[in-house]
This record gives structure tokens, C-alpha cells and sequence, in this order.
């Protein structure tokens, strides 16, 4: 086989740009350049995917004897090296070699000679990369599975605490109907749970090796890419070269649904920062999560939330460009496309801090003194049922009374409305009108109308599959515990 004979001996290694690529240039890049094309400060982090999927590649290039047995032992003895070199923070990243596939393979060519320079047959970084990128997101993508898990489960701890709290519910931000406070937390697991089983849907199609693909138009050596997917535990191949070279589908995917997980965390955010303001005091968040005033000495505000707001926009924002990078691009690989990764990065980073975060901040964290979590979300369940009870949240209660007494819905909707104007008009809650007055307004009143109107007598009445009475809030409680183990 050809790649077994020695080659020449002018380019023993890669130290410039101008070398990486062969004799055909003249000139050096200029200094600027070199910074505006290089990736390698910022693409260093897929280092270990990088060295991953070559160390597949040259065992199946051995397996298929393209390269020698000997070849590949030299690859994974310098490859070890050089994971130790990372490691202990003593690799020279040079930007002269424009990013991290040349900088490994330059060293490694340095370590171990012409086994290195094999290394690179029948591959491109055009397969290299695409194979890198989703090697390395398929690992932040389970981090972040688990980091939605452990959301969920401290929304859950708080939920189970809260199940007989009422506070309003609101439409329009308008107090509409009261709510049990377990009710409200566990539709936000119901997002994250659905935020989850996206990125595992997500993973599927991130998980497909394009390497074999080559420059764009697949190789000509026998390479056995099934052998590769199966090392690198991915669950298939792709199938069309250029496709494999060029698709950024899935980063665009991943970040689809990173930023729906982000406005699902902005719309909680909001609340939390509703919530723990004066005007409704509903909760208090630990004060390591909040900052104060540096000229009003009273304020506590909670920048955490309003931050995760604002990354919201931040992740928005790489999605946007993402989905723009490939708008105009045509087959197969082009340059642009090494602008997919620091979006991609600052969306991963942004999202696992921002999860982590939001677990500690709402469950607390264990103490390992006492095996408890502590320092979560404090709950003011007085504030919340004094809210519920302004704003005749109970007023639907009355309406379903009088339906039960056999009126037309539309007709009790109107009877229920003079019932309200009266009770504004006296400045009094609906359950402060004396029966006498009530019976006023419909003969069939009874006494057992004061349970209708109670905020617990409202909530247990909503006992359909998904309601807010505390019955179906523990049926809810019991099926993501199980499903949350
Ligand atoms: N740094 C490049 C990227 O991020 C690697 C692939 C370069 N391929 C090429 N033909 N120039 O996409």
C-alpha cells in the first residue's frame, strides 16, 4: 500500500500555516489573517473529541490495512502524550496551525513521524470536523438531560411541600381562578420535561458519524465506516457525502430547543421575579442569589432571574445566527461554517449554568451535615391566599353553583357578574354578602354556597385529569416521581 512508503523529508512537521498546506504557496498569511481565519482559541475544547475520533479512524485504517499494525500504536502512544500534555496545560496551541485538528496532528507528527502523517488518510477535516462537533455535543447533550432531571426534581420537592397552597391564578394578569402553588410548579416540569425528551430527540440525529465522507465525495480507500460508528458508539452512518460534510442541521436543532428550554426558563424567571416583589411577596429567594443597591439601602433584587431573562435573548440570538449561516451556502463544506461553533459553545455553556443554577436556587442544595436540602425558594403562603381572595377568584364557583341548580351557564354568568358589582361596590369578598342578599339575586341559594366560594371548596370542585384540586395535584406529584426516580 502506498502510505506505507516514506515520504519526503522536507515537511517533517507542521509549524506554519504556509507549510500546512503544501508547496503551492508562495506567500505566508499576514498576521491578521491568521487571527481572522483561525478557530483554534476557541474550537481547543473539542480536543478530546478530536483525539477520540482519530484514534477510530487509525484503528480502523490498521483494521483494514491502509495503515500498519505499527502505524497505529505509534498514533495511540502520541495520543496519549498529547491528552497528557492538555491535560497538564503544557500543549502549545499554536495559531499558525488555524485549529485544533492541525494542532494535534502537527504534534502528533512531531511524536511519533510518519505514523502521524497517516494518520490524515482518506480523511478531510471536512468529515473530521462535522465528527468532532457532534461527538462533543452528544456529551454536553447528556450533561444536559441531566441537569433538566435535577430541575425537575426540585420543582417537584417544592411542589410536594405546596400542594394545599392557594394562590391565584391569573390570566391576563388578571387574578382569574385560585390555584394550588404545586400546580403552578409542576407546569413548569411539565416544559422541562418536554425540553428533555427534545434533546434526547435531538441526540438521535446528532449522533450519526460523517467521517468517510472525505473532502465531499467519499474516499477512495476501503474504509469500513460501520467499524468507526460502532467504536465511537454512534448510532449510524451518513449516507451522502456532501450531506455529511455540510449538514449543521443538528447544531441548529440543538439550539432550537436550548432556546425553547431558555424561554421556558425566562417565562419562570418572570414569575420568581414577580412573585418576590413587594406588591406580592409570594416568595423569597435565598439571598446568595440576589444582589443589593449601592444607593438604596432597602433593595434586594433578583438579578439571577433577570439575567437568565436576558440570556434568554442570548440564545435566541445564536439560533438566529445559526440558521442564517447556512441560508446561502452551497454544497458541500465551505468555510463558513467554522462559525457555527462559538454560538453552538456559548449556547451550551450559557444553558448548563443557567440549569444548574435555576435547581439550586428553587430546591437548595444538600447540606452534607444533615443530608437535607436547604436555602431553596421560601414560600409565603399567607401573602398567596390573601391575594386569591381579592379579586373574586371564586366568582366562576358561584356560576357552576347556580348551573348545578339548573340555570343556563350564560344566564348564571350574568347573575354571578350583578353578584360582583354588588360586593365591589360594598368592598366586601363574595363569601362577605349575607345569604339573604345572595338569595336576592337567585331564590335557589343556599347556605352550602359559602363551600362553593371557599378557595379550598374552588379547587377540590376542578377535579378532571390535569386539574388544580389537590387529589389530581398528588396523581401529578406521583407520576414524576416515578418517572424522575
Ligand atoms: N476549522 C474548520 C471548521 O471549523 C475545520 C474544517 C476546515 N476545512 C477546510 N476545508 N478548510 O470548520
Amino acid at each position: 500500500m502506498s502510505a506505507h512508503q516514506n515520504s519526503t523529508p522536507s515537511h517533517n512537521q507542521l509549524d506554519t500555516k504556509a507549510e500546512a498546506w503544501s508547496a503551492l504557496f508562495s506567500e505566508p498569511m499576514s498576521d491578521l489573517v491568521k487571527r481572522y481565519t483561525s478557530s483554534v482559541f476557541f474550537d481547543k475544547r473539542m480536543w478530546q473529541a478530536d483525539i477520540q475520533g482519530s484514534l477510530a479512524h487509525a484503528e480502523m485504517l490498521a483494521a483494514q490495512k491502509i495503515i500498519a499494525a505499527e502505524d497505529f500504536a505509534a498514533i495511540q502512544k502520541g495520543m496519549a502524550q498529547i491528552t497528557a500534555e492538555i491535560e497538564a496545560g503544557s500543549f502549545d496551541w499554536k495559531l499558525d496551525l488555524e485549529d485544533v485538528h492541525l494542532n494535534i496532528e502537527a504534534r502528533l507528527t512531531q511524536l511519533v513521524g510518519d505514523a502521524g502523517k497517516r494518520l490524515h488518510t482518506g480523511r478531510s477535516r471536512n468529515d473530521q470536523v462535522a465528527t468532532d462537533v457532534r461527538l462533543w455535543l452528544r456529551g454536553e447533550i447528556d450533561l444536559i438531560e441531566g441537569l433538566l432531571k435535577e430541575l425537575q426534581r426540585s420543582l417537584v420537592e417544592v411542589a410536594e411541600k405546596n400542594v394545599d397552597v392557594i394562590l391565584p391564578g391569573f390570566t391576563h394578569l388578571q387574578v382569574a381562578q385560585p390555584v394550588s402553588f404545586a400546580h403552578h410548579l409542576l407546569a413548569y416540569v411539565e416544559m422541562f420535561k418536554r425540553d428533555a425528551e427534545r434533546m434526547l430527540d435531538v441526540r438521535k440525529r446528532v449522533n450519526v458519524l460523517p467521517l468517510g465522507s472525505a473532502a465531499l465525495a467519499g474516499t477512495t480507500y476501503p474504509l469500513d465506516r460501520e467499524r468507526v460508528a460502532r467504536t465511537l458508539g454512534m448510532e449510524g452512518v451518513s449516507q451522502n457525502s456532501l450531506d455529511g460534510v455540510s449538514d449543521r442541521d443538528f447544531a441548529i436543532e440543538f439550539t432550537a430547543a436550548a432556546s425553547l428550554c431558555m424561554v421556558h426558563i425566562s417565562r419562570l424567571s418572570e414569575e420568581l421575579i414577580i412573585w418576590m416583589s413587594q406588591n406580592f411577596g409570594f416568595i423569597r429567594i435565598a439571598d446568595r442569589f440576589t444582589t443589593g443597591s449601592s444607593i438604596m439601602p432597602q433593595k434586594k433584587n433578583p438579578d439571577v432571574p433577570e439575567l437568565a431573562r436576558g440570556k434568554t435573548g442570548r440564545v435566541v440570538g445564536h439560533l438566529m445566527g445559526l440558521i442564517t449561516l447556512m441560508k446561502g451556502q452551497p454544497l458541500a463544506y465551505n468555510k463558513d461554517n467554522q462559525e457555527d461553533k462559538e454560538p453552538l459553545f456559548d449556547t451550551v455553556d450559557t444553558l448548563k449554568d443557567t440549569l444548574r443554577i435555576f435547581a439550586e436556587m428553587i430546591g437548595g442544595q444538600v447540606n452534607p451535615a444533615t443530608g437535607a436540602k436547604e436555602g431553596g425558594i421560601t414560600v409565603n403562603q399567607e401573602a398567596m391566599r390573601a391575594a386569591a381572595l381579592k379579586g373574586y377568584a371564586t366568582a366562576t364557583d358561584l356560576a357552576d353553583y347556580l348551573v348545578k341548580k339548573g340555570l343556563p351557564f350564560r344566564d348564571a354568568h350574568e347573575t354571578v357578574a350583578h353578584a360582583v358589582k354588588l360586593a365591589t361596590m360594598k368592598g366586601v369578598d363574595l363569601t362577605e354578602l349575607p345569604l339573604a342578599e345572595l338569595q336576592a339575586f337567585n331564590p335557589n341559594i343556599e347556605a352550602d354556597v359559602f363551600e362553593a366560594l371557599s378557595l379550598e371548596g374552588s379547587l377540590n370542585a376542578r377535579n378532571t385529569l390535569g386539574g388544580t384540586a389537590p387529589a389530581q395535584v398528588r396523581a401529578q406529584l406521583a407520576r414524576h416521581q416515578a418517572r424522575l426516580g
